[in-house]
């Protein structure tokens, strides 16, 4: 039997009239790009994360390369993230010419362990991407600890934490800039590609929203290198319906986790734990098994790594995860900063059942 991981009808289903409606008044009015939908979408948003700020933006992945950016990080600057990520989180700091540099992850809750840090500073040092990865926060106050005692920026990447709290505070505004894809598959997503930045800081909120414009404030004056990175109206209008139904699929997302853990925590040899500083809002749902039976799940067809939700042409129950990014063939190639250790043992014999 084939179960997507992420089945889109579902969900459409349940929010069909909110959306049509929300379409319709944008193309009645025909504003389709930095219009009220987003201004009226980065309010919202900006609420929800607890910060004063939000800037749409064409992908996560543009959220995080124009925050590094908005942070000035660039060539001969390092910045340290964990190499177990998406690897876009990697790409956005090679985008705008820095070095990554891989800090080992918590074996608890695969986030960068704040303990390793001092092991990766050198001189070079400019700001770290803690990734609230599978939807548990990291650590984060010895992260904001560490950073402040060596001068460095903080980009947190949740990407998969939509919701997900810290000592009681939604991620996202820890740090200088809080980084969200809105990939379709994320816990809030588009119907397409979008992401968004929050920040408490004016300064970086003008930047950001100046640089995903053509570097420009005014239409047709650019005061500096920018991109093509707005997230336009007819996603901010589905992302607005979604919103408002985010913390009710993300408890759904707990309960559908609980119920995993019960019936599987004898069974395979590690399932999610929650720290009791954070909550889980299960992007993934990820267990390890041994690594035998791992590799034995990627020897039959219709079982290995697979494309996995209802966009893809083949739906797979479950699928493996990435290898550390430093093993992807784009990377070896290169002379990157290596530390990760544990990220790749743990790689494979982790399985993803929900996402
Ligand atoms: C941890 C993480 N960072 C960054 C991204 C990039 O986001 P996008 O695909 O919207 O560019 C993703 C998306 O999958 C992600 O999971």
């Amino acid at each position: 039997m084939q179960i997507p991981l992420v089945d889109l009808h579902a969900q459409y289903r349940a929010i069909k009239h909110e959306v049509q409606a929300a379409f319709e008044e944008v193309l009645e009015h025909m504003q389709l790009f930095l219009g009220p939908q987003l201004q009226a979408f980065e309010d919202e948003f900006a609420t929800y994360c607890g910060c004063r700020y939000a800037v749409g933006v064409a992908s996560g992945t543009d959220a995080l390369a124009l925050a590094l950016r908005a942070c000035n990080i660039g060539p001969g600057d390092e910045v340290i993230t964990v190499s177990n990520t998406f690897i876009a989180t990697v790409e956005a700091i090679a985008l705008v010419g820095a070095t990554p540099v891989f800090v080992d992850i918590d074996p608890l809750t695969y986030t960068m362990d704040w303990r390793r840090l001092d092991a990766v500073l050198t001189s070079r040092t400019r700001a770290m991407i803690p990734v609230h990865l599978y939807g548990h926060p990291v650590d984060m106050q010895p992260v904001l600890d560490f950073a402040r005692l060596h001068g460095l920026r903080v980009i947190e990447d949740a990407s998969q934490a939509h919701g997900a709290t810290y000592r009681g505070r939604r991620v996202g505004g820890f740090g200088d800039i809080g980084c969200f894809s809105l990939y379709y598959s994320k816990n809030l997503g588009a119907y397409g590609e979008a992401g968004v930045c929050v920040t408490n800081d004016q300064a970086h909120a003008e930047n950001l929203r100046m640089v995903r414009d053509h570097g420009s404030r005014i239409r047709y004056q650019h005061e500096v290198l920018g991109v093509n990175a707005r997230l336009d109206e007819l996603q901010a209008a589905v992302l607005r319906v979604k919103l408002r139904h985010l913390d009710h699929w993300n408890a759904a997302r707990q309960e559908h986790a609980r119920l995993y853990t019960e019936h599987l925590q004898e069974l395979v040899t590690a399932v999610p734990i929650v720290q009791p500083w954070g909550t889980h809002v299960y992007c993934y749902y990820v267990i390890q098994v041994q690594v035998t039976l791992s590799r034995h799940l990627d020897s039959v067809p219709q079982m290995g790594r697979s494309p996995c939700c209802s966009s893809c042409s083949s739906g797979g129950h479950h699928k493996w995860l990435n290898a550390p990014v430093e093993r992807e063939p784009l990377w070896i190639c290169n002379s990157f900063l290596i530390s990760g250790s544990l990220d790749a043992r743990y790689c494979a014999s982790s399985v993803c059942l929900q996402e």
